[in-house]
């Protein structure tokens, strides 16, 4: 039976906006403009992830930092508290910034959840093994596009990764047109801010070039968010 306490935690959920849609009890699923539900087939995480320590990058509300917990990882899922650490041009920086820290609904689900996933307030570009140890799994979805330094972001989770790096992420379909590896350069465009967008293959590229010698595509689909918003994803695992 659902106590005091636990009835205005899922109240406090039920009253915010949430980026993912989570489970947080039976009955009670958050509104959120990402259900990956549907979806998680296509990623290739092990069904069962027992005795493997697992790195979440870019975690947001913890979708798949939770998910690889329910499946018996131990789990550290790193994102930044303040927005304003976040990669923008310079011209497109917005002038106001939340008050609130971008954790606080992966902190409120974390205690719904009775979970033991570890936050870590970190830029990835500052992830060190020395602080944060190796992982088994290193799982990065949808972060990269949005990164100005998507190479050091990769060097950095080839350093942290002692096994697999599942890596999910869009890809460009034109710059895949060229006859060799391009990106096509996006930074002023007026949407979610990207750099970079690489075509398949250059992401393989990028991950050979970060540390990883062995680089297998899992598959390519479009990941669709709630209000019907399509992105074309690529999902990568590699080793070293
Ligand atoms: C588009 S969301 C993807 C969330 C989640 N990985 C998913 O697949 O649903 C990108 C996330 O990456 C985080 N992020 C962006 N740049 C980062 C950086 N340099 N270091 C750590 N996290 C970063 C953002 O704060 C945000 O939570």
């Amino acid at each position: 039976m659902a106590t005091r306490a636990s009835e205005d935690l899922l109240e406090r959920a039920k009253a915010r906006r949430w980026y993912h849609t989570l489970e947080l009890a039976p009955g009670h699923v958050t509104d959120g403009w990402w259900d990956h539900r549907p979806f998680v087939d296509r990623f290739g995480l092990p069904e069962r992830m027992d005795g493997l320590r697992a790195l979440d990058v870019g975690t947001w509300d913890g979708y798949w930092a939770f998910e690889m917990e329910r499946r018996g990882a131990e789990v550290v899922a790193l994102d930044l508290d303040d927005e304003r650490d976040l990669d923008y041009p310079p011209r497109r920086r917005p002038t106001e910034f939340p008050d609130e820290p971008r954790g606080a609904g992966f902190e409120l689900a974390r205690r719904i959840l009775g979970s033991k996933v570890e936050r870590v307030n970190r830029n990835i570009y500052d992830a060190t093994p020395e602080e944060l140890g190796t992982f088994d799994l290193v799982f990065c979805a949808t972060v990269l596009v949005h990164v100005r330094d998507q190479l050091l972001a990769l060097e950095r989770i080839a350093n942290l990764c002692a096994g697999t790096f599942i890596f999910a992420d869009e890809y460009d379909p034109l710059a895949g047109l060229a006859p060799f590896p391009a990106s096509r350069y996006l930074a002023d465009r007026d949407k979610a801010v990207v750099f970079w967008l690489p075509s398949a293959r250059t992401w393989k590229k990028m991950l050979y070039t970060a540390g990883f010698n062995r680089v297998e595509e899992r598959g390519r689909f479009k990941l669709r968010a709630t209000d019907g918003l399509a992105v074309r994803h690529l999902v990568l695992h590699s080793f070293k």
